[in-house]
């Protein structure tokens, strides 16, 4: 018998450590409303070939048939199922493009239901501060804090990020925040190629309305995602690249460290204060020539 657990039921204490020890180990979100016990599924068993026998594989998207004997596994509603493809990659495209200013964007992105994302996350988290600002950050994926408050970098990430603005003489009130992808991944896990690319046109949508005179991406896969570079971030950061708008408007953007990453290596803020000491020389720069 496991430990803490007597008939049929988990002692309350016992039950609040192992519930401690999944959200520490970054299990903290619910999938479905019904527990499912994996270790009750049979061995995956080998889908009939097309052709075999009167059976055909089911076509792809709808579930297979279910071996007998099977537990039933929760009830997943027909949305929830919204798998990521080429579908929605350009329903995506054509909603993003569609949106005439940023609350229609964010309006296009609360009923959109292509990105599964969506469906374990607590709260959109679309963008924080100030859209008509200079400046325009953008990191990669919102984390817990993020979920729960429906606002980017408001964690400990954020907080480092917010020193760091204060450090070039911004706060939110002249700077805009964003993610390339606006739902939490489950557990804080990497967000797919696919699902990176589900939620690029409506992030290239909100930079082209807010229109910053300059982009600070945060991390690699942000700078990867939205200066299409494949290079590493070491080598990418501290050097200006540009983004390029949908319509083909240029903005100057600088790729930095990710605060995350700072919080783990404090060594590297001395290369990330540079990359900011250059943001705050164009800025200053565009400044002086308008
Ligand atoms: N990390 C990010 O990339 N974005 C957030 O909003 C918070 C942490």
């Amino acid at each position: 018998m496991e430990p803490g657990f007597t008939n049929g039921n988990w002692d309350l204490p016992d039950l609040r450590e192992l519930l401690l020890f999944y959200r520490d180990a970054g299990v903290d979100a619910a999938l479905a409303d019904t527990a499912f016990d994996r270790f009750a599924e049979p061995a995956p068993q080998t889908a009939p070939k097309a052709g075999f026998r009167d059976e055909q594989p089911a076509p792809a998207g709808r579930p297979s048939p279910k071996p007998a004997g099977r537990p039933a596994a929760p009830v997943v509603k027909p949305a929830e199922m919204a798998t990521p493809d080429e579908t929605q990659v350009a329903l995506a495209r054509e909603l993003a493009a569609n949106a005439k200013s940023l609350d229609e964007l964010r309006a296009h992105l609360t009923g959109f239901d292509g990105c599964n994302l969506k469906f374990t996350a607590k709260n959109l988290v679309f963008a924080d501060g100030n859209p008509d600002g200079p400046l325009m950050v953008i990191g990669e994926a919102p984390g817990r804090d993020e979920d729960v408050k429906g606002l980017p970098f408001v964690g400990r990430s954020g907080q480092l990020l917010d020193r760091m603005l204060g450090a070039i003489g911004h706060d939110r009130r002249t700077v805009y925040v964003a993610n390339v992808i606006p739902w939490r991944p489950p557990g804080n896990r990497t967000p797919t190629p696919h699902e990176t690319e589900i939620c690029r046109p409506f992030i290239e949508r909100q930079i082209e309305l807010a229109a910053p005179r300059v982009i600070i991406t945060l991390g690699g896969p942000s700078t990867k995602a939205l200066l299409k570079s494949s290079e590493g971030i070491m080598r990418q950061r501290g050097n200006w690249k540009n983004f390029v708008s949908l319509s083909g408007t240029e903005i100057p953007a600088m790729p930095s460290l990710h605060p995350a990453y700072l919080l783990r290596n404090p060594a590297h803020k001395r290369l990330a204060w540079r990359d900011f000491l250059e943001v705050k020389a164009r800025l200053q720069q565009l400044d002086d020539q308008s």
